[in-house]
C-alpha cells in the first residue's frame, strides 16, 4: 500500500532548511530582540551557506509568554518583530536569492489573549465552543475548584487544566496556562485555521511548519490514566482526517510542510508524510533526542546511550523509507540544548564533535534542518545562575525539581543541561560586544565564547565548522544517492560507532561516525573514494569523534 513516491525524493531530497529563532537571530533596531529586518540583512550569509528555505519561528502578535508560541492573532505581525511591509521585503529579497520562507503555524492552541478566547471568557457560546471547556462541579469555587476533568499533565509542568471561576468551567492547556487548546472537533475552528493558511498563501508563503500538530485531536471522553494522560491525545482519534481537511481547505497539498510530532510512532509518521495520504510532506520526531533521558524523563540526566541512538536512527530511517514516509533530519532546534555539547566533547574536541553530528544526519535519507548557530558550532550556555534563564519551562522545572527534593544546586545542574534557553542564546555574528547580535541589551545573554565562535571568524577560515556545513550542503545538492538513495544501517565492531549506507543505481555511500573520545575500529573502505571527513589525514581506524564518508561509483 505505502510505496515510495519517486517525486517525493526529487522534491524534498535536494533541500536543506535553516531554522531561524527570530528573537535571537539578528536585531536591526537595537531593542535587544531579533526582528524581520535583521533577517533580511543577513540573507547573503544564508545564501552563501547554501540553504534553500528559512523556517522562521512565530512572529505573530503574542504576549510572548512562550516566546511567540502563544499566538494572539495569526494574520498579523508582532510590532517588535516588524511590519507586514518588512515581511514582504524579506520575502522578496529571500526569493531573489532562491530562498523560500517557511512559516510556523501554532494551531494546537492560541494565547488566552487571542480574541477568540477573550470572547469565550465573556461567555459567548460560539467561542466557548472553540476551546476545550468542561463544566466544573456545581459547588466549585475559586479557592476549592475540586478535581480537574482528568489527571493530564501540562508539558511545562503541573495540571493541564485551569479553572475559570466566572464560567465555573475548566479549560485544557497542554502547554502553559496561557496557551488554551483549540477544539478541532468544532468545524468552525478547522475552517478558521484553514483560512489562516490561505491568508499566508496569498502573501506568497509556500512552506509551513506545524507546531505539535499530532496533539490536535482529543478523545471524545475525558479519561485519566496512571501516568500523564498523553496516550489519550497523542496521534489522537481524528488527527489524520483533520490534517487532510486542513491541507485541502488551506490549499497546501504538495507544498513543503513539516509537522512537529510529539512522542509519535513510525506508523503514524508514515501516514503523516507519505504523499498518498495528502497530509504533510515530512515529520519531526524526537525519539533520538531522548537517549540521554534517564527512564525517559527529560528532567533526569544520563549519558547518551549510543546503542539506543543507533537503533532509533536505524528504525526511523529504514522503516520510514519502507513505508514511503519522509523524515526531517535534525539534532537541534529552539527546544533543545546545543547538540555538540550534549552528544560530543566540546572541551577537548569541539571541531570534531561539531562536524560529526551533521555528517551523521545530513547524509541520511530525508531533509536536513540546521538550527541557527549550529553551523558555527555554538555551544551550550555558560550561565551560572537561574536568574539568567528566561524560558517558562526551565523556570517551572527549577521550582518543581526542588519540590521533588532536589537541592537548588542539583536543580540548577539539571536545568543547565536541559534548558531550552541553551539553544536560544543569540546568534554570534562577530567578536564585537554582544556578538554583533544587537547594539542594545540582548534579551538573553550570549554564550561567553562568542569571541571565538562567530560567523565572521568562521567565514574567513576555510577549515571552519561552517565551511564543513557548506561542503555537506553542496554534497546533498550534487549527489542523487544522497537525495534519493535507499538507506540501510551496518553492524559495526564497536557500539560507539554509527554506520549506514546509501545506495542508488550502483553508487554506494558509506558513513561512519565515532561517537566517542576513543579510537574505534573502522569498517573496510577498500576501493572507496573519500567523500568528506572531519580529519585531514586518512587512517585505518576511527579517531575521537571522527566522521567519515566514502563513495563507490
Ligand atoms: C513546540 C514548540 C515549542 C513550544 C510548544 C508549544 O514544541 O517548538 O517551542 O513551546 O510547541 O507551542
Amino acid at each position: 500500500m505505502c510505496t515510495t513516491n519517486e517525486s517525493q525524493a526529487a522534491r524534498l531530497g535536494k533541500r536543506v532548511i535553516y531554522q531561524i529563532y527570530i528573537k535571537s537571530f539578528s536585531d536591526s533596531d537595537g531593542d535587544g530582540l531579533g526582528d524581520l529586518r535583521g533577517i533580511t540583512q543577513r540573507l547573503d550569509y544564508l545564501a552563501d551557506l547554501g540553504v534553500d528555505c528559512l523556517w522562521i519561528t512565530p512572529f505573530f502578535p503574542s504576549p510572548q509568554r512562550d516566546n511567540g508560541y502563544d499566538v494572539s492573532d495569526y494574520c498579523a505581525i508582532e510590532p517588535t518583530y516588524g511590519t507586514m511591509a518588512d515581511f514582504e521585503e524579506l520575502s522578496r529579497e529571500a526569493s531573489a536569492r532562491g530562498i523560500g520562507l517557511m512559516l510556523d503555524m501554532v494551531f494546537n492552541h492560541t494565547s488566552t489573549e487571542h480574541a477568540w478566547f477573550q470572547r469565550a471568557l465573556a461567555g459567548d457560546p460560539k467561542y466557548l465552543a472553540y476551546y476545550k471547556f468542561v463544566d466544573a462541579a456545581p459547588d466549585a469555587t475559586a479557592d476549592d475548584p475540586g478535581e480537574p476533568p482528568t489527571n493530564w499533565q501540562s508539558k511545562f509542568g503541573g495540571s493541564a487544566w485551569q479553572y475559570v471561576p466566572s464560567l465555573n468551567k475548566w479549560y485544557l492547556h497542554l502547554f502553559d496556562v496561557t496557551q488554551a487548546d483549540l477544539d478541532w472537533d468544532n468545524p468552525d475552528v478547522r475552517a478558521e485555521l484553514a483560512g489562516v493558511l490561505r491568508f499566508w498563501r496569498s502573501h506568497g508563503v509556500n512552506a509551513f511548519r506545524f507546531d505539535v500538530v499530532n496533539l490536535i485531536s482529543k478523545p471524545a471522553a475525558w479519561e485519566s490514566d496512571e501516568t500523564d494522560g498523553k496516550r489519550f491525545y497523542t496521534d489522537g482519534p481524528h488527527v489524520h482526517e483533520y490534517l487532510q481537511e486542513m491541507v485541502r481547505e488551506g490549499g497546501i497539498d504538495g507544498l513543503l510542510t513539516v509537522g512537529e510530532m510529539s512522542a509519535t510512532s513510525i506508523e503514524n509518521c508514515i501516514r503523516y508524510s507519505n504523499p498518498t495520504f495528502h497530509e504533510l510532506s515530512q515529520t519531526f520526531s524526537f525519539h533520538h533526542l531522548k537517549v540521554d533521558y534517564l527512564d525517559g524523563q527529560k528532567w533526569a540526566l544520563k549519558e547518551p546511550d549510543i546503542t539506543e541512538l543507533r537503533s532509533m536512527f536505524r528504525d526511523w530511517q529504514e522503516r520510514m523509507t519502507a513505508g514511503g514516509g519522509w523524515n526531517a533530519l535534525f539534532w537541534s532546534n529552539h527546544d533543545q540544548p546545543r547538540p555538540n555539547s550534549r552528544f560530543g566533547d566540546t572541551e577537548r574536541h569541539w571541531y570534531e564533535s561539531s562536524t560529526l553530528l551533521p555528517t551523521c544526519t545530513h547524509l541520511m535519507r530525508g531533509t536536513p534542518y540546521i538550527f541557527q548557530g549550529e553551523e558555527l558550532g555554538q555551544t551550550i550556555t555558560d550561565f551560572t545562575s537561574i536568574d539568567q534563564y528566561r524560558d517558562v519551562e526551565s523556570l517551572n522545572y527549577y521550582r518543581i525539581l526542588q519540590e521533588q527534593g532536589h537541592t537548588p544546586e542539583e536543580a540548577f545542574h539539571i536545568v543547565h543541561a536541559r534548558s531550552r534557553d541553551d539553544g536560544r542564546t543569540p546568534m554570534a555574528w562577530d567578536a564585537s560586544e554582544n556578538g554583533g547580535f544587537t547594539t542594545g541589551e540582548p534579551w538573553l545573554a550570549l554564550t561567553g565564547n562568542y569571541d571565538r565562535i562567530n560567523a565572521q571568524e568562521e567565514m574567513a577560515d576555510p577549515h571552519s565548522v561552517r565551511a564543513y556545513y557548506q561542503r555537506l550542503i553542496a554534497l546533498r545538492k550534487q549527489l542523487p544517492v544522497v537525495q534519493a538513495g535507499d538507506v540501510h544501517f551496518l553492524d559495526t565492531p564497536s557500539d560507539k560507532v554509527i554506520s549506514y549506507e546509501r545506495t542508488l543505481d550502483g553508487v554506494r555511500v558509506r558513513v561512519q561516525c565515532n561517537f566517542s573520545g576513543e579510537r574505534q575500529p573502522s569498517l573496510a573502505t577498500d576501493g572507496g573514494e573519500l567523500l568528506i571527513g572531519n580529519y585531514d589525514e586518512p587512517a585505518t581506524f576511527l579517531r575521537p569523534w571522527e566522521a567519515v564518508a566514502h563513495i563507490w561509483r
